[in-house]
C-alpha cells in the first residue's frame, strides 16, 4: 500500500498517513510556464496498491488537473491498482441536467477520472447517492455518521435536539441523523429564486424551545444555511447549530456564518481550511482522517467497509 497526496489538502493527507502509520510517497507537482501541470512520483509504484488523496476543491480545475495527471503517471509506472480518495468530490451538484443544452458534469468529472485510469474510487457523502453510478467502478461513498453521531451526543446528551433538513433535498442524510441520536426531525421548505441566491420559506415540524441541528452535505455561499437558522429562530429554536460535511465556504461565505444566529457550523476536513475559517469564531473544523484511513486500510486488506457504519 502507499498513499500520495496531491496539493488539495495536505494537512489531511498527513493525517490518513499518519493513522495508517503509512508514509506519503514524495510526489513532485510542477507547472510549465504556461500553467500546465506535470507530475512526478518520485518512488517505484510498480505492482503497488495505491491511494492517491485529492479532493477536488477550489481551484477545482486546477486540483482535479493535478489529479487526472498523477493518476496517469502513475498508471505509466505501473501501479497495481489505483484507488482515486477523493475526500471531497467538486462538480457534484452538477448531477442532472437542470435545462435544455446543459452538461451534466458530474458525470463528465467521474468519466474523466476512469479515463484517466483510476481502478477504484474512495470518497465521502457525495452530494446524492447515485452519483456512485456515474463511475464504472468501484466506488465505496462513505457516511459522515462515523465522526457526526459522537460529537453531537457528548455536546447535546442533556438537550431537546431536533435535526433540521435545511431543504427537502436533505431529508434521507438528516432522517439518517435523527434515527442514529434519537432526535426529532424538522425540514424546511426552500425556495431558490435564482442561482446562487436561497430563500427560506417554511419550516416543516416543531422547533419550539428546542436545539436544533442543521445538516447538509455543503455550506457554499453559506445561504441555505444563514437563512435557514434565521427561520428556525423566529420558529422560537433554543439554539440553531450546524454539521456540514464539506465546507466550500466561497466568497464572503465565512463573514456570513460569523454574522448569522447560528451558534457553531462544525465542518469535517475534507477541504482544507483557510486561515479565516480558523479564525471565525463560530466554526469548527473536525478531521475525517480517521474513517479515511481505515476505509482505506480495508480496501487494501479486502475486508468490508459497510461494517464501519453498524
Ligand atoms: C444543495 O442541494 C446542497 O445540499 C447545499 O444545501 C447547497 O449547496 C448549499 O449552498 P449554499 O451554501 O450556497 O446555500
Amino acid at each position: 500500500m502507499k498513499l500520495i497526496s496531491g496539493n488539495s489538502n495536505r494537512a489531511l493527507a498527513e493525517q490518513v498517513s499518519a493513522y495508517l502509520d503509512v508514509p506519503l510517497t514524495p510526489c513532485n507537482v510542477k507547472r510549465f510556464s504556461d500553467n500546465e501541470i506535470f507530475v512526478e512520483i518520485m518512488d517505484n509504484v510498480r505492482g503497488k496498491d495505491i491511494f492517491f488523496i485529492q479532493s477536488t476543491s477550489y481551484p477545482a480545475n486546477d486540483h482535479l488537473m493535478e489529479l487526472l495527471i498523477a493518476i496517469d503517471a502513475l498508471k505509466r509506472g505501473s501501479a497495481r491498482r489505483i484507488t482515486a480518495v477523493l475526500p471531497y468530490f467538486g462538480y457534484a451538484r452538477q448531477d442532472r441536467k437542470t435545462g435544455g443544452r446543459t452538461p451534466i458534469s458530474a458525470k463528465l468529472v467521474a468519466n474523466l477520472i476512469m479515463a484517466a485510469g483510476a481502478d477504484r474510487v474512495l470518497t465521502l457523502e457525495l452530494h446524492t447517492g447515485q452519483i456512485q453510478g456515474f463511475f464504472d467502478i468501484p466506488t465505496d461513498n462513505l457516511s459522515s455518521t462515523p465522526v457526526f453521531v459522537p460529537h453531537i451526543t457528548e455536546k447535546f446528551s442533556s438537550e431537546s435536539v431536533c435535526i433540521v433538513s435545511p431543504d427537502v433535498g436533505g431529508v434521507v442524510r438528516a432522517r439518517h441523523l435523527a434515527k442514529r441520536i434519537g432526535a426529532d426531525l424538522a425540514i424546511i421548505d426552500k425556495r431558490r429564486e435564482k442561482a446562487g441566491v436561497s430563500e427560506v420559506m417554511n419550516v416543516i415540524g416543531d422547533v419550539n424551545g428546542k436545539v436544533c441541528i442543521l445538516v447538509d452535505d455543503i455550506v457554499d455561499s453559506g445561504g441555505t444555511l444563514c437563512n435557514a437558522a434565521v427561520a428556525l429562530e423566529e420558529q422560537g429554536a433554543k439554539e440553531v447549530h450546524a454539521y456540514v460535511v464539506h465546507g466550500v465556504l466561497s466568497g464572503a461565505a465565512v463573514e456570513r456564518v460569523s454574522n448569522s444566529p447560528l451558534k457553531k457550523l462544525v465542518i469535517t476536513d475534507s477541504i482544507a481550511a483557510t486561515d479565516e475559517m480558523r479564525l471565525a469564531h463560530n466554526i469548527e473544523q473536525i478531521s475525517i482522517a480517521s474513517l479515511l484511513g481505515e476505509a482505506a486500510r480495508r480496501i487494501s486488506e479486502e475486508r468490508s467497509i459497510s461494517a464501519l457504519f453498524r
